[in-house]
């Protein structure tokens, strides 16, 4: 079987796309956590590293042949960024540049970027759109994806919104604490002014698939198939989960007086997706019941 190198594998999509992958190959995986610690560690060909070593990255690509490599690995607390932006660049571009440094040619690579490249003011977004990135996370994703689209090599570079699925340990899922939440009793806040089509990390791991196996190129969006407010998306989470929606409350975006700036208007257009993938976009509610399943299935 090929190979296909994943860094970032214990995050939440990095655990999708290893659960995705290594039903056609053979996965090796890269994360900063030592072995043994998470489930798809026996399922993969799992090695600690940091991405931001340019040396351990050229170990590891120097040291087969992959099929593709894909990078999930990122700096993606939003507020924090703002306070450590060295930090945030380090992750965000550094990495990246070790990667390229030492891609083959000939090896595809995928990049992981963001919404968040566009200003939200006028969404939902197509592929060519004018980037208008707002904060720090923001900036130094885009300058990441900058990096990698003018870097000549073979890149595959998809956009995700909101990001949402089923994993072990992850640092946050808004779905995984909203049940949480719900389920306990307890009353939760959400916004009702921030706009986008939530991407559920299960089907992106098959979309990934798909791009790779197609040997696609450029930039690809992908989320459901309606953009709606947060408010919206957890009433939905409430309904396919049975839980209580009297408990959830709209607040506005201004009222939280977060460090970074949020597109408020944001989503992302997904019809290339679907018309050069033939892949369906479903509806949020179908994804959610599917998100159910996945979650209850072990
Ligand atoms: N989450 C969203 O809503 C969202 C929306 C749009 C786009 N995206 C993009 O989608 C991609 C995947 O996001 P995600 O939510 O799956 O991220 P995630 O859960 O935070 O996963 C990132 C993984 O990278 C690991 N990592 C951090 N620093 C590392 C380093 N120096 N070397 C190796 N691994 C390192 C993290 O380990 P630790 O957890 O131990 O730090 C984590 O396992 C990112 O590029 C992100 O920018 C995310």
């Amino acid at each position: 079987m090929a190979k296909i190198l994943i860094f970032g594998a214990h995050g939440l999509l990095g655990q999708n796309l290893v659960n995705q992958f290594s039903q056609n190959y053979n996965v090796v995986g890269v994360g900063i956590e030592p072995k043994g610690q998470f489930q798809v560690d026996e399922i993969m060909d799992y090695r600690q590293g940091d991405i931001t070593n340019a040396r351990q990255v050229a170990e590891i690509i120097e040291d087969r042949e992959y099929a593709a490599i894909i990078n999930t690995a990122a700096y993606t607390n939003v507020d924090r960024a703002e306070d450590e932006p060295d930090k945030a660049f380090q992750l965000n571009v550094g990495a990246i540049q070790n990667i390229l440094g030492v891609l083959p040619d000939t090896t595809p690579l995928v990049h992981i970027s963001t919404d968040y490249i566009f200003d939200g003011k006028s969404g939902p977004y197509r592929e060519n759109a004018t980037t208008a990135p707002q904060g720090v996370y923001a900036q130094t994703k885009f300058a990441g994806e900058q990096m990698v689209t003018s870097s000549g090599k073979h890149t595959i570079i998809v956009r995700p919104n909101v990001l949402y699925g089923h994993g072990e340990r992850l640092a946050s899922s808004f779905v995984a604490w909203l049940v949480g939440e719900l389920t306990a009793g307890r009353s939760v806040n959400i916004v009702d002014d921030q706009f986008n089509n939530p991407t559920y990390a299960k089907r992106l791991a098959e979309v990934i698939n798909l791009l790779v196996s197609k040997r696609a190129q450029g930039d690809w969006n992908f989320g459901s198939r309606e953009v709606v407010n947060r408010l919206t998306f957890a009433l939905k989470i409430a309904d396919v989960f049975g839980l209580n929606a009297d408990l959830i409350h709209p607040i506005s975006t201004e009222s939280l007086a977060q460090r970074a700036p949020r597109p408020l208007r944001s989503g992302l257009v997904c019809d290339k997706i679907e018309a050069e993938l033939n892949y369906d976009i479903l509806p949020i509610h179908e994804e959610l019941e599917l998100l159910k399943r996945e979650m209850y299935a072990g």
